[in-house]
C-alpha cells in the first residue's frame, strides 16, 4: 500500500470539486464558498476484474418491486416506496425530525417482516431506545447499532442481511481510507461512496441522514445530492408542528410531491389531506389576510397571507416579508401602486405567510396584493373567500395551471367564494373573474 496526499478545495455551497481556489466558485459562482481540504488516500493495489456486461433485457429484476415503508406520506414522496439498490439522503435541519421520522419507518418495517438496521453515530444504543419508547409504533423490533466506522458497518449490514440501511448521520461517519475529519467534505464522500458501492452490489436501500443548517453552510449534504438517486429534505418552522418532506431529486419518481406530518408527543403522524392545515384564522374578518391555494407537486393547498401597512416612523420605509420571496413583495408594491393606486410609499409594509408556510407559486400573487390593498385601505376581503391569479406588471391577472384542481376541495372547507382569472369555475363555489387588478377594489368589505 502507497499512500498519496493531495490537497482540494471544495465548495460550501454546491459540493464542487477544484484543484486550485478561487475566490468564486467556478461551478455556482458563489463567492468566498470554497474551503481547503487535504486528505491521504491510502491506494490499494488494484485487482482490477472485469466488468459485467449485460443485455438489458437479459437482467431478471427490471421494475425492481419497492419496499413499502410503511408510512403513507414518506411513500408518496418517494414515489409509491423505497426502491432496492438505491440511496435516498434526507436533508433537514437539526432537530425537525429526521431520526423520529425514520426510527418509525423501521419500526414498521420490521413488523412486515423487512431486515432493517439503524445505524447512529450520533446516539448510543440506549438513547436511540429513550427516544424509541416516545414512539406510537412498537419498537422493540429493530436493529440498531451505535458505530462510526463506515466499514464495520458495512460488514455488520451485509452480514444481517440488511434489506434497509439506515445510517444517522451521514457527517458522524468516517472511513478508514481518508484521513480527513468526520463531517468534511472529503469524508462524507468517501463514505457515502462505500455505502452506494454497498447498496448497488447488494441491492439494499440506504437511507443517508444530513444535517443542513439554515445557512446551508454544512457542505456534506449538498456534496452528497450529485451522487445519490433520491434527495428529499424535512422542512418545517421548529416552532410550528407542521413538517414538510419534499423530494428535490428522485430518479425513481416525480420530484414535486410533498408529504405533510405532524410533530406530536409520540412521533410523526401523516397529515393525509393537507389541504387545510395551514389555515388558522377564525372567522371573524379582519382587514390584511387573504387565503390562497397553491398546488404542492399534485395536491393543492390553502395558505393564509397576512399584510401589514402602517405609517412609517422616520426614514426609509420599511419592508419585510417572511415566507415570501423580497423581491416579488417589491413588485407586488410596484404594480398596485402603478396599476391600482394604492400608494404604499410612505407606509412600512410587512407581509408574512401564516404557520411558518413559504409561497414560491406566482398564483399566490393576487392573494396578496388583496391582503396588501386590504391593510392599506383598512377594510377586509369578504369571509371565506380565496384569492388565485398571478399578476403581470401591467397589472393583468394571469391565468394559473390547475385553477379548478386548486378549488375544487374549497366547498367542503367552507370557502364561499373564489376570486379567479378569467374562464375558471368551480361547483359549489361562488367564483368572480378579476382581469386587471385595480377590480379588487370593489371587492372589500
Ligand atoms: P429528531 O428526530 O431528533 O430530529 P433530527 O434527527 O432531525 O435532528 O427530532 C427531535 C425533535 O422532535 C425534538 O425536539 C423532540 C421532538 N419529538 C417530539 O416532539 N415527539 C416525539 O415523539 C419525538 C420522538 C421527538
Ligand atoms: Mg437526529
Amino acid at each position: 500500500m502507497t499512500s498519496k496526499v493531495r490537497t482540494l478545495f471544495f465548495c460550501n455551497s454546491c459540493g464542487n470539486e477544484q484543484a486550485r481556489w478561487t475566490g468564486k466558485c467556478e461551478s455556482c459562482g458563489e463567492w468566498n464558498s470554497l474551503r481547503e481540504h487535504t486528505e491521504t488516500r491510502k491506494k490499494k493495489s488494484a485487482s482490477r476484474q472485469p466488468v459485467d456486461i449485460v443485455k438489458l433485457g437479459d437482467q431478471t429484476n427490471g421494475g425492481a418491486a419497492r419496499i413499502k415503508s410503511g408510512i403513507g406520506e414518506l411513500d408518496f414522496v418517494l414515489g409509491g416506496g423505497l426502491v432496492p439498490g438505491s440511496v435516498v439522503l434526507i436533508g433537514g435541519e437539526p432537530g425537525i425530525g429526521k431520526s423520529t421520522l425514520l426510527l418509525q419507518m423501521l419500526a414498521r418495517l420490521s413488523a412486515d417482516g423487512v431486515p432493517a438496521l439503524y445505524v447512529s453515530g450520533e446516539e448510543s444504543v440506549s438513547q436511540i431506545g429513550m427516544r424509541a419508547s416516545r414512539l406510537v409504533e412498537a419498537t422493540d423490533r429493530i436493529s440498531v447499532a451505535s458505530e462510526v466506522q463506515v466499514d464495520v458497518v458495512v460488514e455488520a449490514a451485509r452480514q444481517m442481511g440488511a434489506g434497509v440501511l439506515v445510517i444517522d448521520s451521514i457527517q458522524t461517519m468516517v472511513s478508514e481510507a481518508n484521513s480527513g475529519a468526520a463531517g468534511g467534505v472529503g469524508q462524507v464522500r468517501e463514505c457515502a461512496t462505500n455505502l452506494m458501492r454497498f447498496a448497488k452490489t447488494e441491492n439494499v436501500v440506504v437511507v443517508l441522514v444530513g444535517h443542513v443548517t439554515k445557512d446551508g453552510s454544512v457542505a456534506g449534504p449538498r456534496a452528497l445530492e450529485h451522487m445519490v438517486d433520491t434527495v428529499v429534505y424535512f422542512e418545517g418552522d421548529l416552532h410550528h408542528g407542521h413538517r414538510v418532506l419534499r423530494a428535490v431529486k428522485n430518479r425513481f419518481g416525480s420530484v414535486d410531491e410533498v408529504g405533510v406530518f405532524e410533530m406530536s408527543g409520540t412521533g410523526l403522524r401523516p397529515v393525509e389531506n393537507p389541504a387545510a392545515v395551514f389555515l388558522t384564522s377564525g372567522s371573524a374578518a379582519t382587514s390584511g389576510t387573504a387565503t390562497t391555494a397553491v398546488m404542492e407537486g399534485t395536491r393543492p393547498v390553502y395558505r393564509e397571507v397576512q399584510a401589514l401597512a402602517a405609517r412609517a416612523g422616520y426614514g426609509t420605509a420599511q419592508r419585510v416579508a417572511h415566507g415570501l420571496d423580497h423581491k416579488r413583495m417589491a413588485v407586488l408594491i410596484a404594480v398596485l401602486e402603478r396599476r391600482a393606486g394604492v400608494s404604499c410609499s410612505e407606509l412600512d409594509v410587512f407581509l408574512s405567510v401564516t404557520a411558518g408556510g413559504r409561497l414560491v407559486d406566482p398564483a399566490s400573487d393576487l392573494a396578496v396584493a388583496a391582503a396588501l390593498w386590504s391593510s392599506v385601505a383598512d377594510r377586509s376581503v369578504p369571509l371565506a373567500s380565496l384569492f388565485i391569479g398571478e399578476l403581470g406588471l401591467g397589472g393583468e391577472v394571469r391565468p394559473v395551471p390547475s385553477a379548478e384542481r386548486r378549488l375544487v376541495e374549497a366547498p367542503r372547507l367552507g370557502f364561499k367564494r373564489a376570486f379567479v382569472p378569467r374562464g375558471v369555475s368551480v361547483e359549489g363555489l361562488d367564483c368572480t373573474e378579476i382581469q386587471h387588478i385595480s377590480e379588487l377594489s370593489g371587492v372589500f368589505e
